[in-house]
């Protein structure tokens, strides 16, 4: 009976170890608590980004999702997850991806880079 009381909380640790070791990356911030900056940078991942990106999910789409984009070392390609290699990405395309410079200004930009950092 002993043994069987202590190796519930064991049991639980082992199962929580196992859990974030699957699920290192954290969670995004909810939308409810973005501040304004993000909350339009999250209007312009929808209306320029996610017909080929997911945000919020994991799934691939045409294109690598996104979240937790600046929380991993490095983007799909090999490069540095930084803002300028992302923006460099946005602006001139790569492979697949189309170049989206025309239809971004550079507030839209900024707020954007802000809205992927939350992911
Ligand atoms: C028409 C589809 C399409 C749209 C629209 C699109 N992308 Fe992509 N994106 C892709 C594809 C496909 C790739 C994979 C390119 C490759 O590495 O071959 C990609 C790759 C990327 C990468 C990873 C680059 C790397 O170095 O691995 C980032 C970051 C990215 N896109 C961000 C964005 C953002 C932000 C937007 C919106 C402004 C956007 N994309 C719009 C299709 C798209």
């Amino acid at each position: 009976m002993a043994i069987q009381k202590t190796s519930i909380p064991l049991a639980a640790a082992v199962v929580a170890a196992v859990l974030l070791g699957c699920r290192h990356l954290k969670p995004p911030v909810p939308l409810e608590k973005l501040n304004e900056q993000q909350t339009h940078g999250y209007w312009v991942f929808q209306s320029n980004c996610r017909q080929c990106h997911s945000d919020r999910e994991s799934k691939a789409l045409q294109g690598p999702s996104l979240l937790g984009v600046y929380q991993k070392q490095y983007l799909p390609s090999g490069a540095a997850a930084t803002d300028e290699r992302i923006q460099a990405t946005i602006l001139h395309g790569r492979n697949m991806m189309p170049a989206m410079g025309g239809n971004v200004s550079d507030k839209d930009m900024a707020d954007l880079l802000v809205y992927l950092h939350t992911l």
